[in-house]
């Protein structure tokens, strides 16, 4: 037996011998029954010692048949176990009704790991997390207005459990014990990170035991004193998810199962990508160094993701809350040790010299050859049709617009329908948008809606007479982190207003588009939001990456299967065209549909790359300033020069006489933390009496510098009437220096005696302490 010598407040000494010194078995090859046990500092396979050497790939990310490349590659590196979640949303679409075909073939996934000579440790949720839509979650569940996702009450526990009893029962056969490949199962996942309720966890165990899983059960968490205490049950193995500083992090769980058997149940090797925010890459050589460190000591190992794959489809997840939301790229290449097209990185070379060095005993399976990139011939597109052109026959009608859950869909798009009657001149406002909406008055494209960036009002301008206004809706991924998954009901929440009054009776169409079936392109249209179609074929097979960089923001199906969403402001300008997807041969036609929703003119071909694109392009026309926009304040006498005071609350400021203009300029000095940011979360213009001017007359017309790819940092956020949003220069890729400044357009000159200003919240950074005011009546020199 291993032992371990716990020195005083339980920092902990490892005994050397733990290690590769005593070869652990690594590769018992699972094709007949055996025993699997976790016994003090071991994990044991018919009585002796086992490394685990796992890695994280998941069978909806890939195309089935390309499962067995990525797991030939997994052996060739080393591995000897395979882990997967099991995802509820892909194997309950709707309830009741299951599915286990095709991709979604778990038991064939299962079986085919050990066919490769790997064991399989299997992780069934039923919550997964994973940037996958609710993190497993079915959408469905949220039809119940009152459902409490991830919580010990009935509603949510029974379709859940039902779920988790039924994967239980299909991988009970398939445990170790009766000569298949499954290790072990683990219990909800990460669990502490959410919340500490045994009871709850105790019911999933239940649920596992009665679906007829006798073997190991296991828990996964962050290395935390609240995760382990939140997400652990004694008498199960705790095994530690994280990216780094596995000796810290193994040093925290021996204070609490001091000589447990100890597995980095996640090590993450790279990390996920959101929409308008750089692409993530990690260091071969770091987590090389990570990976040495734990098999040096004895440590079993799940790289996550050995195996990213993709987001097919809408299966993206998305972080956020009430407050933010930033949802996750179609790619989840990850870094991983594999490309998204399964292509070995740095990371597999690194890694496997590092298992070959440090386990002795450790097999090799053979590399299976490349699959070849190809050049797709440039596909021309030679019909459209307007999306509208093309509406199901049936929809629901209702006062206020309907939630998606509550028609009874989980993913995909909602066009809601209504006539207005003009005149009417005012601004169309939403309470709240999940996700981000397209709005149409009489079939023209109008403007947008956004949750992420909080764009809830657009202005419009209707003459007499009806209009047709209409409000298409895309939900771009349910949050699958923290407790903002509990409130992410799809499409429009509440009312919607046009100039203060109510628009009710709506046509609530269901458009999931999960596949492009039953488009008619005989009906030809060319607007937005347009559906093009091409045909092409290819000679040579392999794997392709379509170029999305000169389209605007839509979704790509090659022969039926959706490739996911695109969107040109990044990180990822390219779709993976898996090549099993494609028909090659001279005779041989392949079909593409590409949905645009926000590019008027888009292209009429369609072009392939050679490799992927990542870039995000915060579109100029996000930003306040303009191109070639300059302020120069040279020779312009300020009204009013102060500081701020420190804090977070209101402050009201009076000149000491009124000033007449209608350009107002503040210009930021300095930093009440002395760094190079500013923000404001609010401004609010007081008249000669004192009296605030009505938002909707003034607009922002320069701001210097806006962070809009790390954090939704634009300067109309001064004027949004949010206490939650803030204008704030730039951070991430540059930190311009201060003086900055922010000019507002009072809409005509005006008689002005101060203002109102509200510093941004939560933290310190950006807040302002000196700065000047100046007004004038024409625009400043270099707007
Ligand atoms: C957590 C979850 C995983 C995944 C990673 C980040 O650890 O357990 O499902 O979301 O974070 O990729
Ligand atoms: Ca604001």
């Amino acid at each position: 037996m291993k032992k371990i010598i716990v020195s005083s407040i339980g920092s902990v000494a490892l005994v050397s011998g733990l290690m590769a010194s005593k070869p652990a078995t690594q590769n018992p090859m699972p094709n007949k029954k055996h025993t699997f046990s976790v016994e003090g500092r071991d994990f044991k396979i018919d009585g002796k010692p086992m490394l685990i050497i796992s890695g994280e790939m998941h069978y909806p990310r890939t195309p089935r048949a390309y499962w067995r490349d990525r797991l030939k590659k997994a052996r060739a590196m080393g591995i000897n176990t395979i882990c997967t979640y099991v995802f509820w949303n892909r194997h309950e679409p709707s309830p009741g009704k299951w599915d286990f075909e095709g991709d979604n073939d778990l038991v064939a996934f299962v079986k085919m790991c050990q066919e490769e000579g790997m064991f399989v440790i299997v992780r069934p949720g039923p919550y997964v997390c994973t940037e996958w839509d609710c993190g497993g979650l079915p959408g469905w569940l949220l039809a119940d207005q009152k459902m409490v996702l991830r919580d010990n009450n009935p509603a949510f526990m029974k379709p859940a459990m039902a779920y988790l009893e039924k994967i239980s029962s299909m991988m009970a056969p398939l445990s170790v014990e009766k000569g298949g490949p499954v290790l072990m199962l683990q219990i909800e996942n990460e669990y502490g990170s959410f919340g500490s309720d045994k009871a709850f966890l105790r019911a999933h165990e239940k649920a596992m035991r009665k679906g007829g899983w006798k073997g190991v059960l296991f828990t996964s968490d962050g290395p935390t004193d609240r995760m382990i205490k939140g997400g652990t049950l004694p008498e199960y193995t705790a095994t530690m998810n994280f990216g780094g500083n596995a000796k810290k992090a193994f040093q925290k769980l021996e204070e609490y199962r001091p000589g447990q058997a100890r597995m980095n149940g996640e090590f993450w090797v790279g990390w996920f990508d959101h929409w308008l925010k750089p692409h993530h890459t990690t260091s071969a050589a770091a987590k090389a160094k990570e990976l040495d460190w734990m098999l040096k000591n004895g440590i079993s190992v799940n790289i996550y993701m050995f195996h990213g794959g993709t987001n097919f489809a809408y299966y993206a997840g998305a972080n956020g809350s009430d407050s933010h939301y930033d949802s996750d790229t179609t790619s989840y290449d990850y870094s991983a040790v594999l490309t998204e097209n399964g292509a070995p990185s740095d990371k597999f070379e690194a890694f496997k010299s590092v298992i070959r060095k440090r386990v002795p005993s450790a097999t090799f399976g053979p590399m299976p050859d490349p699959i070849p990139i190809i050049t797709l011939p440039e596909i021309k597109l030679t019909q459209s049709t307007n999306l509208f052109q093309q509406l199901p026959a049936e929809f629901i009608s209702s006062k206020q617009p309907l939630k998606m859950e509550q028609l009874g869909q989980s993913l995909g798009f909602i066009l809601y329908e209504t006539t207005l009657e003009g005149p009417v001149h005012g601004k169309l406002k939403v309470d709240r948008i999940q996700d981000r909406g397209q709005v149409y008055i009489d079939g023209k494209q109008v403007g947008i809606f956004d949750r992420r960036s909080k764009k809830l009002s657009l202005p419009i301008h209707l003459s007499a007479g009806k209009h047709k206004l209409q409000i298409l809706v895309e939900n771009m991924g349910r949050v699958n982190f923290g407790h903002g998954m509990r409130n992410e009901r799809k499409g429009l929440h509440g009312k919607v207003t046009l100039a203060g009054k109510e628009i009710t009776d709506w046509k609530n169409f269901s458009l999931p588009m999960a596949d492009c079936k039953g488009i008619d392109f005989e009906k030809s249209g060319a607007s937005l939001p347009v559906l093009k179609r091409g045909e092409f074929s290819v000679s040579e097979q392999g794997d392709a990456w379509l170029n999305m960089e000169k389209w605007g923001k839509g979704v790509v199906w090659i022969n039926g299967h959706n490739l996911g969403r695109y969107w040109s402001r990044g990180c990822q300008q390219t779709l993976y065209v898996p090549g099993c997807w494609l028909n090659h041969g001279a005779n041989a036609r392949n079909e593409v549909v590409v949905l645009e929703l926000e590019l008027e003119k888009s292209p009429t071909v369609l072009n392939s790359a050679p490799k992927p694109i990542w870039e995000v392009r915060a579109d100029d026309t996000q930003l306040t300033r303009k191109k070639g926009q300059n302020l120069d304040l040279q020779g312009v006498k300020p009204v009013h020069q102060a500081e701020f005071a420190a804090g977070d609350t209101w402050q009201t400021v009076k000149f000491d006489k009124i000033h007449q203009g209608r350009y107002l300029a503040l210009e930021a000095l300095s930093a009440q933390n002395g760094d190079a940011h500013a923000a404001i979360t609010e401004l609010e213009i007081l008249d000669e009496h004192g009296k605030m001017i009505p938002r909707d007359q003034l607009a922002v017309i320069y701001a210097d510098s806006e962070e809009v790819i790390a954090e939704a940092g634009s300067a109309n956020n001064v004027i949004d009437n949010q206490p939650t949003t803030y204008w704030h220069t730039q951070w991430k890729d540059k930190s311009p220096k201060y003086p900055h400044a922010i000019v507002l357009d009072l809409g005509k000159e005006r008689k002005i005696s101060g203002f109102r200003y509200l510093p941004r919240p939560n933290s310190v950074n950006g807040r302002i302490k000196q700065y000047k005011i100046y007004l004038n009546a024409a625009k400043f020199k270099g707007l």
